[in-house]
């Protein structure tokens, strides 16, 4: 089954191929992006400005409100068993206990749920949103270890959890794959978005083999788990015909989509809201609860609240997946790259989409003349896997620039000047043309600021009574991307307009940012424009996901503004002063419209509305098929830069210092931004010392589905981190502006690693960086 698949996908992705070469050779301005957004050029103030989340005052008063806190009439709370072997069917299930114990409402299994067509997993459609493919508590069959087997309500949350105890499964087991060692003899070609993950430049192997210098290792990183703060949890309706749906999600239109397929209802049908999620991370897209608790509400009759558990989510919302990734550098004397070789194995299972794409950041990342890149998957018996924040970039960095940290060390030349000495001209696998890479810039500025020129070269030499000191730094990098799907709802009114647009705010700042960006297209001050978003029921396809939001919102804001002048122009009437104008001979200024060269040539858009006798003008735009991304090689980087204390006792590894100096277009708020950038470093810092999901090899199970075994970085274990950046201009993206919500984590683990290195001599290749392993 995932060979036609993988099939279907590599006649998509050869087609895209075709179209990327075409796309590639055809002149800048028949490309988005080909003519720079005006609003690369500041004008009113408002793009650039330090401006507090408008969301704030409704989170720290209490009064925002979250998925898990909508309250509803007759509402009915949920309860899941999971399963407790990895593949098998259910022998017997007795529900009766739970059915006779108090608050009971109804018990769901796979005998009493209502019928449902497969979840949609995610890019087998532009719209679908599951995790992976597998039915929802149709049959008896088990895929994995916490599969959901049974859904408990009740009329009380504590009622549901005790009767969920007290549902009875036997099993009938069957052999698993849970192995990855014993996996790995199987081992495949792994595909992703449509394209294999696999690259070629030259002849990789032959020019290592002929390098004066070499360095190659392995490198491992573990499964990890999502922690969003807020669980994962939905409250949902059926209303009339109509199934409601208040979710924390990424992809509320995806979402609405992909229930009505599996309930085989249209998709008008299905209204998703999510105003407020905390934390989405990649995890946040359509998981078993949200079928189950649609299912459970049909079934009962009734509204439902789920809200999975800390362990729940452990059981049923994927993670990111283990990697061993292989490195081989081979260079020049001087430390001019001739082979750059990065290839290893992950494991996905056989119902999911997602293999863990380490090796993307490789693929711009230096001048090599000859590279070789390579992802196999293993399939296992398991929890789907899925993205997690930078998914590839984070653990591929982790290795890629350990390995140049090897390097740099083998050659003795500076770390930091190795990389800057690699810096290609143009993309090295594609030959595209970079829309803008100010990475040297960001190199620069950064090492200024932490002061790189006192780092100590000798590793294991500086010391500070126990503790040993050291400094380390690496690349971060994160590609632009913006899907398609963008559209927008702008509306005009005589004291201001309002944007509407089916995106999420999962507390990164989108709702600020885009109000900032719509008040400076417009001329308007920010308090005269509203921003509506959350909701399938707005125009637009848009995936708070692969940092791509703000390009997607940006580049349908910048549609439908086109439309709306074009149709104000229409309407403008003989007497006004911009008679006879056209779209492009016309400016925003002061909350009306002027002519680009004669700004006293002005009209407010109160006074064009009022004379035209409308309330309102009303246009919906379409962001352009994103063929820059085909036209240009277009990437974010930073500048990571480490100060660890390793004590020489105990081996405790503390960070003490961290510093990121970003390049990544122009910054259009720098508060949320530095908010995105530092929770980015915070999240790589858990990975490089203690993210571990504990995977028992033999039964398949997570063993330490909690924040009390499952460790990430707390307030103790951060110290001050600083976040600076270029705020250069990407002529070629929307605002100017490239995506930041993941850069933060990619390079992080690397500079920690090779600033442990610097302070002990010790070059751990397996994450986390425990203390065991510094011992
Ligand atoms: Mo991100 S892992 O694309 O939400």
């Amino acid at each position: 089954m995932s060979i036609a698949k993988d099939a279907k996908a590599l006649v998509q992705g050869a087609a895209q191929g075709l179209m990327a070469k075409a796309v590639a050779l055809a002149p800048d301005n028949w490309v988005p992006g080909g003519v720079p957004d005006p609003l690369i050029e500041r004008q009113h103030g408002h793009v650039g400005r330090a401006v507090s989340r408008i969301d704030g005052p409704l989170k720290v008063s209490g009064t925002a409100r979250f998925a898990a806190e909508f309250p509803m009439e007759g509402m009915v709370y949920a309860a899941i068993v999971f399963s407790t072997i990895a593949k098998g069917r259910i022998a017997n299930l007795d529900t009766a206990e739970a059915n006779a114990a108090e608050g009971v409402v109804a018990v769901m299994t796979h005998l009493n749920a209502p019928r449902l067509s497969p979840p949609p997993a995610f890019m087998s459609n532009p719209k679908a949103a599951g995790g992976d493919s597998l039915p929802v508590m149709q049959d008896e069959t088990i895929y994995w270890n916490g599969q959901p087997v049974a859904v408990v309500l009740a009329e009380t949350q504590e009622h549901a959890n005790h009767a969920a105890s007290l549902v009875e499964v036997a099993y009938e087991a069957e052999p698993a794959v849970t192995s990855f060692e014993q996996a790995r003899v199987d081992a495949r070609p792994a595909v992703f978005m449509g394209q294999p993950l696999h690259d070629e430049k030259g002849k990789a192997q032959a020019a290592l083999e002929g390098a004066a210098v070499r360095v190659g290792a392995t490198y491992r990183t573990p499964r990890h788990n999502h922690n969003a703060i807020e669980l994962h949890a939905v409250t949902v309706a059926w209303q009339g015909d109509v199934l409601r749906v208040h979710d924390a999600s990424q992809l509320v239109s995806h979402t609405a989509w992909s229930l009505g397929q599996m309930f085989g209802i249209p998709e008008e049908k299905v209204v998703v809201t999510s105003p407020y999620v905390g934390g989405g991370f990649g995890g946040k897209c359509m998981w078993q609860h949200h079928v189950l608790a649609a299912a459970a509400a049909q079934l009962c009759g009734r509204p439902v609240r789920l809200v999975l558990s800390r362990e729940g989510v452990y059981r049923l919302v994927g993670g990111r997946s283990l990697t061993e990734q292989h490195v081989s550098l081979g260079a020049d004397a001087d430390g001019k790259l001739r082979a750059l070789i990065h290839r290893g194995i992950t494991a996905k299972t056989p119902s999911n989409v997602m293999p863990e794409p380490f090796i993307l950041a490789a693929k711009s990342a230096y001048a090599a003349d000859t590279i070789e890149l390579d992802v196999h998957a293993v399939e296992l018996d398991m929890l789907a896997n899925t993205f997690m924040r930078a998914p590839g970039e984070s653990v591929g960095t982790f290795a890629l620039e350990s390995a140049m940290d090897e390097l740099a060390e083998t050659l003795a030349v500076d770390p930091m000047e190795l990389r800057i000495r690699n810096e290609p001209e143009v993309d090295p696998l594609s030959g595209l043309s970079f829309s803008s890479r100010r990475i040297v810039d960001a190199w620069r500025a950064g090492a200024r600021a932490f002061g790189w020129d006192r780092r100590n070269p000798k590793p294991g030499s500086t010391r500070d009574g126990e503790w040993l000191v050291g400094m380390g730094c690496a690349k971060g990098t994160y590609p632009y991307y913006r899907m398609p799907g963008g559209a927008a709802r702008l509306t005009l009114m005589p004291d201001g307009a309002s944007v509407g647009i089916a995106a999420h705010e999962m507390g990164m700042g989108t709702a600020t940012a885009q109000v900032q960006v719509t008040a400076e297209r417009l001329g308007l001050p920010l308090e005269a424009v509203d921003f509506h978003y959350g909701d399938s029921t707005l125009p637009g396809t848009v995936l708070a996901g692969g940092s791509q939001q703000t390009a997607a919102i940006g580049a349908a804001v910048i549609a439908a503004h086109r439309l709306l002048i074009k149709q104000l122009l229409e309407i403008v009437g003989n007497d006004s002063p911009l008679a006879g104008l056209k779209p492009d001979d016309v400016a925003c200024r002061d909350a009306g419209l002027c002519k680009v060269d004669e700004p006293t040539r002005h009209e407010t858009y109160a006074s064009i509305l009022a004379r035209a006798g409308r309330g309102s003008v009303e246009v919906i735009g379409e962001g352009p098929p994103p063929l820059e991304l085909m036209h240009w090689s277009m990437h974010s980087h930073a500048a990571m830069f480490c100060e660890v204390r390793v004590n020489a006792v105990t081996g405790e590894p503390r960070v003490s210092r961290f510093l990121g100096s970003f390049d990544c277009g122009r910054i259009l708020n720098p508060k949320t931004a530095a908010s995105q950038f530092r929770g980015g470093i915070i999240m790589g810092l858990g990975l490089a010392l203690m993210e571990e999901t504990q995977f028992d090899e033999r039964k398949g199970r997570v063993m330490n589905p909690s924040l009390s075994e499952y460790h990430i970085p707390v307030h103790m274990d951060v110290p001050e981190i600083d976040v600076i950046w270029t705020d250069i201009p990407d002529p070629h993206a929307p605002m100017g502006a490239r995506g930041i919500g993941e850069i933060g984590i990619t390079g992080t683990a690397a500079a920690v690693a090779n600033a442990i290195y610097n302070a002990t001599g010790k070059r751990i290749r397996d994450l986390p960086i425990t203390l065991d392993k510094l011992l």
